[in-house]
């Protein structure tokens, strides 16, 4: 019997709609493979729902997301709305997007694909084989704590506030995801705080580790964060599976994703206890490329992949998309981000008609 699915398309700003016209096609010539329908919905996030409606999120946009199965991302904002006040920013309708669908659990993966090493700014001999897993908190922490804003002092001079602040509940529900996402991978698992500083760090580390005696097949560490940051350049195939706190993940799933040569290579997968996730490339909206047919598209294909295995519960779909991945870097095609001597660099529609041909021959 068929599987239909809403699918929900956000395609936002900069590269967004190119790489999303590209995702799009892959998910319909797999889904006809697959017996697989999907309906599209397209809404407005970012940038492109100021310009459209002034409101980064609209209430449509989040209820439209609500109704479906899964939600496509692409990317949000640019330099045009970096002066806005903050609750105009696209960033700020990103924010509200995972608040609002309570997505607490962000899966990073860094996976040095062998026909990648070369695109590394490291050695071959560190990168080769990484695979790492970030599992970053993403709705709480001191992007969400209260008190925050910028607020006059007694003397009239202005402080600004974040807090951060994460409760019990908060920290277990985040750690059960990140013990049994590295079960499913290497069993180790790192936890990454500043407990030598912080006590929201503190209790952050107490409960990881009394959730661990749940988790005997899982080996549990625990590193500073300024020490993981170090680690991560010196010797990334120490890791597995790393969880952390959403600023702390936001930082070092940037630097994991740099391992693997560019950051236009990576998904992620932002996950809730139920309801729809929200599948999204690791990279930005890159303005000074846009509408250039330069942006490489790979990591919003691979957002597909992740959408397929971890939200549709489609892992055959989500394998035939990355095989046609591997497979068009084995013919040595490559966008500019992660070209080297001897590769092809083709545009981003070009890149999508290979994935299509790839799958069709697959
Ligand atoms: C990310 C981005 C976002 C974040 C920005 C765009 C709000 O950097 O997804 O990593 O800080 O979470
Ligand atoms: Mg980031």
């Amino acid at each position: 019997m068929t599987q239909s699915y809403q699918i929900t398309l956000l395609p936002g700003d900069g590269i967004g709609p190119e790489i999303m016209a590209v995702a799009v096609d892959i998910l319909k010539v797999v889904g006809k493979q697959q017996d697989l329908t999907f309906e599209f919905n397209e809404a407005l996030i970012g940038g492109a729902a100021i310009e459209a409606v002034g409101d980064p999120l609209p209430k449509q946009t989040l209820d439209a997301c609500r109704q479906s199965d899964a939600v496509l991302l692409a990317a949000i904002g640019g330099y045009k709305w970096d002066t806005l006040p903050r609750h105009l920013r696209p960033e700020t309708g990103l924010l509200g997007l995972r608040a609002g669908l309570e997505l607490f659990a962000n899966l990073r993966p860094a996976q040095i694909l062998p026909q990648l090493i070369d695109a590394s700014s490291l050695k071959p001999e560190v990168v080769e084989g990484v695979d790492i897993m970030v599992v970053r908190e993403l709705t709480g922490g001191v992007y969400f704590g209260q008190p925050k804003g910028v607020f006059s002092t007694e003397t009239g001079e202005q402080r600004g506030v974040n807090t951060m602040a994460y409760t019990v509940a908060e920290i277990d529900r985040i750690g059960r995801v990140a013990f049994e996402t590295a079960q499913k991978r290497g069993g180790k698992l790192c936890s990454v705080d500043k407990a030598n500083v912080l006590e929201v760090s503190q209790l952050w580390r107490d409960r990881i580790t009394d959730l661990s005696s749940e988790y005997p097949d899982v080996e549990l560490s625990h590193l500073y964060v300024d020490n993981t940051a170090m680690q991560l350049v010196r010797w990334p195939k120490q890791f597995d599976t790393i969880v952390t706190s959403n600023l702390f993940g936001d930082i070092l799933s940037d630097i994991a994703a740099m391992l693997t040569g560019s950051i236009g290579m990576l998904p992620s997968a932002s996950l809730g206890a139920d309801g729809p996730g929200v599948f999204e490339p690791v990279h930005g909206s890159a303005p000074d490329i846009a509408g250039q047919d330069k942006a490489n598209p790979l990591a919003q294909v691979l957002s597909v992949a992740m959408m397929l295995r971890y939200g549709l519960d489609q892992p055959t779909a989500a394998d035939k998309i990355e095989s046609a991945v591997l497979t068009l870097l084995e013919q040595g095609y490559r966008t500019g981000d992660i070209q080297s001597p001897g590769t092809k660099v083709l545009g981003c529609q070009a890149i999508g008609e290979t994935l299509i041909q790839n799958l069709n021959q697959g």
